[in-house]
This record gives C-alpha cells, structure tokens and sequence, in this order.
C-alpha cells in the first residue's frame, strides 16, 4: 500500500510516497482502506518541524480518514469488514490503509460522503468545542467568523447556522465570501479591503458578541475592537502565521473575554466528552441541521501540492486526498 512518508522535517516538496505491504490489525484495532483523507493546515506544520509537537520521523501526516474496514482485530466488537467509517487517527491518515484502535472508528451516517466526512471531523469539532463549550453562545447572537472562507471558518458558520446565531464572516477574495454566503453568513466583509472593526459594528448595530478567529495577526485586533459589552474573542490559531499581542485595555472596556481554544488537547484528555461531541454532530448531520461541503480533491501524491495551496492561502474550504 501506497503512503506520503515525512522522512525528516523539511519543506513540502521533501514528503515521499512510499510503497509497503498492506497492514494487518492488532488485537483491539481495525484496518480501513482510505477513500478519503482530510487535510488540515495542522498537517504542513507537522510536517516542517513548525508544530508545538514533533513527532519521531519517518512518519505519515493526516489525522482524519474516511473509508471501508477491510480487516477487524482481536478483541473488536460492533465492527465488522465492510462497513463504512470515519476514523481521527492522530497521524498516518495519508495513505491507502490505515490500521486504527477500533475505540477511534465512528460508523458514517449515510447522508455523509467519504469526501465529506474526511474533510469535517476536525474542523467540525472545533467549531462546535468553541461555541458550546468555550463559550456559550445564544441563538440571535452576533458571531464574527475571520478566516470565513477556510476549513474552519466554513465549519463554524454551519454550525453557528444551526445554533441560530447572526453571522458575519471576514475573508480575503469573493470566491471565499461566495462560500462564507453559501454556509449561511448573513453579512460578509473583505477583510483586504474593508474596515474590519467599523463594518462589523456597524452591521451588528452595537458590537459582536463572539468573535471566532482562526487567523490572528492584525485582524485579531480589529475583531477584538468589534465586540460589544461582554463579548468574548475566540482564539482558535494563526493561519496569518503571525501571534497577536492582544492590548489588555481593549479586554477590560466592556467587560470583554479572550478565550483559549484547543479541541485536540482536550480530545485527547477527555475521552469520554469527545466522544459525546463527535456524536453530537454525527446527530445533527443525519438530521440534516449541520450541511459539511463537499471539500477539493488532490490525488494521494499530491499531498505536498495540497498542502502549498492550503498555506499559499488559494484554497477555498476544505482539502480532502483520495488515494
Ligand atoms: N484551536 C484548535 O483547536 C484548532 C483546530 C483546528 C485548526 N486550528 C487552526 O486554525 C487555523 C485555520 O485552520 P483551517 O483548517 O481553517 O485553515 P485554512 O482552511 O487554510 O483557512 C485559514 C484561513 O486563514 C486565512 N489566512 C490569512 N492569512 C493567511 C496566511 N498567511 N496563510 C494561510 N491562510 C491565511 C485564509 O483566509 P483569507 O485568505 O480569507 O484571509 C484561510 O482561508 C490554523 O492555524 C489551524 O492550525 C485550530
């Protein structure tokens, strides 16, 4: 089986593909064969040595599959060759099979593509760990989404859609606004262009309540600047590549909460209460209240490619590779 190998952190064009023997399961873990795997801006960083955590090289990048379980372990129960899945996998998910512990596999609502599916879990989930558990936000309440047109930004107007928030979303070309609108935002600023803080305040008449703000750099500021009494800024990452330095003064006035959020760390130590929040949107999407996109597609091998477009900033939503 075919797999992109980071050999040593390096710059993309460095990730190989490699060819190996098909994968067979351990005791307690499932063998699926990947139709879909999703691609996430986490992933280029992985692989550059530019992540707070550096795995031991060689290793294989992506942390989300969707596909069919071809072979079932000792020990598994409820699972069974055949059925399709998704699994959050930490690291090996670009490749053609991926072996996975059973407790990581999720069964895949039939309204969810493999393409979708791959392409939602993590994204999804931080969107909804930011709005629900980070913060609690009320239907009617203003939301300001940056980074409108990428992967999360996309995953939080859906689900801020279906928590009946009011949305603006803040992105950098029409084709990412276009997808901010087709995901429900109600108004959409060009950040590259407009006077973030002033357009936003003005839309919402008073100030936002929320702001969710994957990209940082200048435009943390001005979203912070926007919000009214008692708002709270939510720091989701920096896509900008650059770390705010957030003026306290603008924190206190108005009462105002700058929130940390960080879905893979508390997945990781919360088991259980993940567990509970992945059901919660497989809920919602067989219910048909949460809408995922259906993301880009780039052949296997072209996951170096992928990832540039991902941080040259040209992709509009998500990326999925299908081997
Ligand atoms: N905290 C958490 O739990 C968590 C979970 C998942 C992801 N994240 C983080 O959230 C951030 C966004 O992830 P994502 O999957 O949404 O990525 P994405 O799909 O690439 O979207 C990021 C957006 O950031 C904007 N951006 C501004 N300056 C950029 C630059 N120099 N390079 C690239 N993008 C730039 C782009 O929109 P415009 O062109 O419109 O500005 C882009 O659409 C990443 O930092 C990621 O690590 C955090």
């Amino acid at each position: 089986m075919r797999r992109i190998v980071c050999f040593d952190f390096a710059p993309l064009d460095q990730l190989a593909v490699e060819d190996g023997p098909d994968l067979l399961p351990a005791p307690h873990q499932v063998v699926v064969a990947v139709r879909a795997a999703g691609v996430n801006y986490v992933d280029a960083l992985f692989v550059q040595g530019r992540y707070q955590i550096r795995p031991p090289v060689p290793f294989s990048p992506g942390s989300e599959v969707a596909g069919e379980v071809t072979a079932v372990g000792d020990e598994v129960d409820g699972i069974a060759v055949g059925d399709r899945v998704l699994a959050s996998v930490g690291l090996g998910g670009y490749a053609e099979q991926v072996a996975a512990p059973a407790t990581s596999v999720i069964p895949l609502p039939s309204a969810l593509s493999f393409t979708q599916a791959a392409a939602m879990l993590q994204s999804y989930s931080t969107a909804l760990f930011a709005l629900t558990r980070r913060t609690a936000a009320v239907a009617g309440e203003w939301l300001l989404v940056l980074g409108a047109g990428g992967g999360v930004g996309l995953a939080a107007l859906d689900v801020a859609r279906a928590m009946e928030l009011r949305t603006i979303a803040a992105a950098s070309t029409g084709a990412k606004l276009d997808a901010a609108r087709a995901a429900g935002a109600e108004h959409t600023i060009d950040y590259e262009t407009d006077d973030l803080k002033a357009r936003a305040r003005e839309l919402s008449d008073d100030g936002v309540d929320i702001v969710f703000d994957p990209v940082g750099g200048t435009h943390a500021e001005q979203a912070l600047r926007a919000l009214t009494v008692g708002g709270r800024h939510l720091v989701i990452g920096f896509a900008s590549g650059e770390i705010p330095r957030l003026p306290a003064n603008q924190v206190l006035l108005n009462n105002r909460t700058v929130v940390g959020v960080d879905w893979g760390a508390w997945a990781m130590h919360n088991p259980e209460e993940n567990h509970a929040l992945t059901r919660e949107l497989m809920t919602a999407v067989e219910a048909g209240s949460l809408l995922p996109p259906e993301p880009s597609t780039y052949p296997l091998e072209k996951a170096a490619e992928a990832l540039a477009d991902l941080e040259g900033r040209r992709v509009t939503g998500k990326i999925v590779l299908v081997p």
